[in-house]
């Protein structure tokens, strides 16, 4: 298993192009399944979550064909509609093919997703929704079976803002039959990348961004072309990287006004912040402040930016509190970064983060994507050497991010497979 080392203290300068996003590539990637004609999404993230997505795909019979940074999916036919456990238990978003293979096959069969590090997550609005619009599903042998001859446009709503059971339900209503509106819908900003990717394609969608999303079913999609909008969260963890390391750094290829959220807090804690139409850049800074923050759904605080801001929080003036109320579980962080020297008290879902002068480097280990991002931004502040065991994590959701705070002059450097060379 790979691991990175870190050595760190040194504060990030220069300029970096951010990816795609993952959290629109992998819906966009599904909606493929929705028509006969070849989809083409530039801007494709090269990260591993992608790459089992295209697996999933191309095992029901799509022909995928990469090209600079961009594929094409072609699922002219789809021989078989099944997301097998093997693929849905490394990655939850196997759930997103759901939707679109029943609307486009009238059958699917996909893996129920497990628990996950971070919580339960359960499915039980993507199956509620598409039982709504007239899905026959039984769960069997761990399978979620889903028949239906034609989907039927519905008015539906939801227990709780689900950003992928809105995406699922989404994709699923651009081929039923008549209206669906989706009530308490998600609202993040890949929701309206896809629901772009989907107009692009033929379908007929209104409300995509606020919380009722109106969808009119038509009887085909066709072939288009999509640019997989900046990753946001990406986006957000350099720039907690640079403010961390007292640096300066400059994102290109990214989208400010999906990240508001996150530049409000980092400008109130005295981070100096100017954005551009796709640029964004944070200046070097003698300190920061603590911060109160909650996540919630968008356009409230995301609860993917909730560890890393937990790092800067370590290092803050004062005392922070970070409180989590999206999933139960997502304070794995803390026993980490407190390996750190970081001073963290939790109390339920409130983290409280008493600023230290400095962490100091030791061995962690990641346990989930977001978890392995806080730690990498922590070692980057430590004093020392700072190993990080278990990044696979970090490779499901970061492109290439040894490189990219290298070019940025950081001290690190993947381990690979028995940890040779530590
Ligand atoms: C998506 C993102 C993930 C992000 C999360 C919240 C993708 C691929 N993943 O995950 O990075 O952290 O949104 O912004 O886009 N819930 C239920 N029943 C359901 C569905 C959800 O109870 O059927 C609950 C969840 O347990 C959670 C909350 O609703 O407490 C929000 O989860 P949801 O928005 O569905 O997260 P994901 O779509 O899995």
């Amino acid at each position: 298993m790979d691991r990175l080392k870190i050595c760190g203290g040194k504060p990030l300068s220069g300029d970096i192009a951010i990816s795609g996003a993952k959290n629109a590539a992998l819906p966009e990637l599904c909606a493929a399944l929705l028509t006969a004609e070849p989809v083409m999404l530039y801007n494709r993230p090269h990260l591993k979550d992608v790459c089992t997505m295209e697996t999933l795909l191309g095992q029901m019979g799509v022909r995928l064909e990469h090209h600079n940074g961009a594929v094409t999916l072609h699922a002219h036919n789809i021989d078989w509609p099944l997301a097998p456990y093997e693929l849905v238990k490394t990655m939850r978003a196997s759930i997103l093919a759901l939707g679109p293979l029943l609307a486009r096959c009238g059958e699917a069969r996909v893996s129920m997703p497990g628990g996950c590090a971070i919580g339960l997550r359960p499915v039980d609005q993507h199956i509620k929704g598409l039982q709504a619009m007239g899905a026959e599903i039984d769960l069997e042998h761990g399978y979620i079976a889903a028949k239906a001859k034609k989907l039927k446009g519905t008015h539906f709503t939801f227990d709780m803002p689900s950003v992928t059971g809105t995406e699922n339900l989404l994709m699923a209503a651009t081929l039923a039959d008549g209206v669906t509106v989706l009530h308490n819908a998600a609202r993040e900003p890949e929701i309206v990348d896809l629901a772009d990717c989907l107009a692009a394609m033929g379908a007929r969608i209104q409300g995509a961004g606020t919380n009722t999303m109106t969808i009119e079913g038509v009887e085909k999609l066709h072939g288009a072309e999509h640019h997989v909008m900046p990753d946001r969260i990406e986006s957000g963890t350099f720039l907690v990287a640079a403010a961390a390391t007292r640096g300066e750094i400059t994102l290109h290829n990214t989208d400010p006004s999906s990240l508001a959220c996150v530049l409000d807090i980092l400008r109130q804690i005295g981070l100096k912040i100017s954005v551009g139409k796709d640029t964004i850049s944070i200046c070097r800074n003698g300190h920061f402040d603590a911060f109160h923050l909650t996540t919630e759904p968008y356009p409230g605080f995301p609860t993917d930016m909730q560890a890393q801001m937990m790092a800067l929080a370590t290092c803050a003036d004062g005392v922070s509190t970070l409180t989590e109320t999206i999933f139960e579980s997502r304070m794995m962080h803390v026993q980490e970064l407190k390996r750190l020297g970081a001073k963290i008290d939790v109390e339920g879902n409130t983290a409280r983060v008493t600023g230290v002068k400095q962490l100091s480097g030791a061995t962690v280990m990641a346990t989930d994507l977001r978890a392995s991002a806080s730690l990498v931004i922590a070692g980057l502040m430590a004093e020392g050497e700072t190993i990080i065991d278990r990044i696979y994590h970090l490779d499901r959701g970061y492109e290439a991010i040894e490189q990219k705070l290298s070019a940025l002059g950081a001290n690190i450097e993947r381990i690979s497979g028995s940890g040779a060379g530590i």
